[in-house]
């Protein structure tokens, strides 16, 4: 079967999102809008997508840069009749068009290469992709005469009677590349809005026997154009029931899946169980039989199997097998944590590595450290990292014990089963099985109470 180029209009204003940031930047699990448009034309094996950019072209170019898109400019954003327009030399070659909106990230592979076989077996001018909304407020409205489209009229152009229609145009259409172009030069900008509407051309082509035809879907979800935040928060919704289902049918158990945010690249294993309000974002991959219990949010992070986590916060970090996190601990950026591990309450850790069998239980700072295996670090250790100007490395070897709230001034080593006794401020390494005590010692006052008192009372008791 012939091929298709696919054109993403992707330059609007956006207005009604109320954004500083360009409205297909916006994201929906996890990832911009236009990525989920491209994607999906990408996976209905287009030849070659041409994104039509404008408003924060620079940020959105620069968003997609590897994507393997071509980028065509329309430096002023006077409608999507217009925006098409702007790609005609980038699409010369190819003979059927499919355009897409960078607005409706629901859109499925499945749907665009359906519309195509459709197009091209019928062989029309142009093919809209049309649904039926029981709400149709805001979208174009199909105008038929039996099976052609004869015209699509824009809400704000609409008389009543027409918005009564409730068959409504996607934004997707298939065309013929040179007819579309050629009704395109006739589209004129005298409507309520002041724009070059895509939407004209379909009038334009009946009046010179060209046929148009409809391709209705069924499935009104993914067809959803999102103008402002309300229906963004509707797509976040229906795209998130989507892939938690999707995990869910993979052997992952979600005890409140309404109340969790899962992107849409997350990987989870089978018989891992995730408890109400739960975020998994980016590039995260978690293994099997894990239990997350909520509050926790892991980010672009790799957890291996039979882990536990709870109320905890883990970004950019790895976590062997068996590891047992939190409550509370919060593992920032480059932290990797081997096998059978624990991580207690309010516990940060920060660019450090921490070995099979080492446990970190509670209240501690760990920065710029690597940590040996069976180390015990006691309750309220910290790591001292930073001298003011400059971050420094502590190593902690194999099976060393280090004793509650003690201080490492880094650099500093501790040796192989090494002792730090509690409360020490360390400033020298500490040799393989040594004690390091490093704090004023001890002195008793004998008989100090009852000399107070005399003083202060007078007299015996
Ligand atoms: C558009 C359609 C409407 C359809 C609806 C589906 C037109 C005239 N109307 O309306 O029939 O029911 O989508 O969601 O096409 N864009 C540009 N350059 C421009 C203007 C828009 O690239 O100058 C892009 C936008 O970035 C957006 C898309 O085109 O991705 C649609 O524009 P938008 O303003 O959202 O159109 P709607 O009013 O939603
Ligand atoms: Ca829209």
């Amino acid at each position: 079967m012939a091929g298709f180029t696919a054109v993403i209009l992707a330059a609007g204003e956006g207005t009604r999102m109320k954004s500083g940031i360009p409205k297909v930047l916006h994201k929906v699990c996890g990832y911009p809008m236009l990525f989920h448009v491209i994607n999906s034309a990408k996976k209905a094996k287009a030849d070659k997508i041409v994104v039509v950019v404008g408003k924060g072209a620079g940020e959105v170019k620069k968003a997609f840069q590897d994507e393997g898109v071509e980028f065509v400019l329309q430096a002023e954003q006077k409608g999507t009749g217009h925006a098409l327009l702007q790609a005609k030399e980038a699409v010369k070659g190819s003979e059927n068009l499919i355009v897409l909106y960078g607005d409706m990230p629901l859109i499925e592979p499945d749907t665009i290469e359906r519309l195509f076989e459709f197009h091209i077996e019928r062989q029309p001018a142009a093919t809209v992709l049309t649904c039926i909304f029981d709400n149709p407020y805001g979208y174009g409205r199909i105008i038929r005469e039996n099976e052609k489209v004869i015209a699509i009229r824009e809400e704000k152009d609409a008389s009543e009677e027409e918005k009564l229609i409730k068959e409504i145009n996607s934004g997707i259409y298939c065309f013929n590349t040179e007819k579309v172009f050629s009704a395109l030069k006739k589209v004129r900008n005298d409507n309520r809005q002041g724009e070059y509407y895509l939407t004209d051309v379909v009038e334009i082509l009946n009046s010179e026997g060209e046929e148009v035809l409809a391709f209705k879907v069924e499935n009104s979800d993914e067809v959803q154009g999102i103008n402002d935040r309300v229906q963004l928060s509707k797509a976040q919704t229906i795209m998130q029931r989507k892939i938690i289902e999707a995990l869910m049918k993979e052997g992952v158990t979600f005890i409140n899946p309404e109340s969790c945010v899962v992107d849409m690249r997350v990987k989870i294993g089978r018989d891992t169980v995730i408890y109400p309000n739960v975020v998994i974002e980016g590039e995260t991959e978690i293994g099997e039989n894990c239990t997350i219990v909520g509050n926790t949010v892991i980010r672009n992070s790799k957890i291996g199997n039979n882990v536990e986590i709870s109320a905890s916060f883990i970004a950019e970090s790895e976590i062997g097998d068996g590891a047992k996190i939190g409550p509370f601990a919060n593992l920032r950026p480059g932290t990797k944590i081997c096998k059978n591990v624990k991580i207690g309450d309010f516990v940060e850790i920060k660019n450090s590595s921490i070995g099979e069998g080492t446990k970190v239980p509670h209240l501690s700072y760990i920065g710029d450290a690597e940590i040996g295996e069976k180390v015990n670090i006691g309750a309220g250790v910290i790591f001292v990292n930073y001298d003011g100007y400059k971050k420094h490395k502590t190593v902690v070897k194999d099976k060393a014990f280090i004793g509650c709230n003690s201080n490492l001034i880094a650099p500093i080593t501790v040796e192989e089963g090494a002792y730090v006794a509690a409360g020490s401020t360390l400033t020298k390494d500490v040799p393989s099985k040594a004690l390091a005590i490093a704090r004023a010692m001890q002195e008793n006052k004998l008989g100090w109470v009852e000399k107070r008192k005399k003083l202060f009372e007078g007299g015996e008791n």
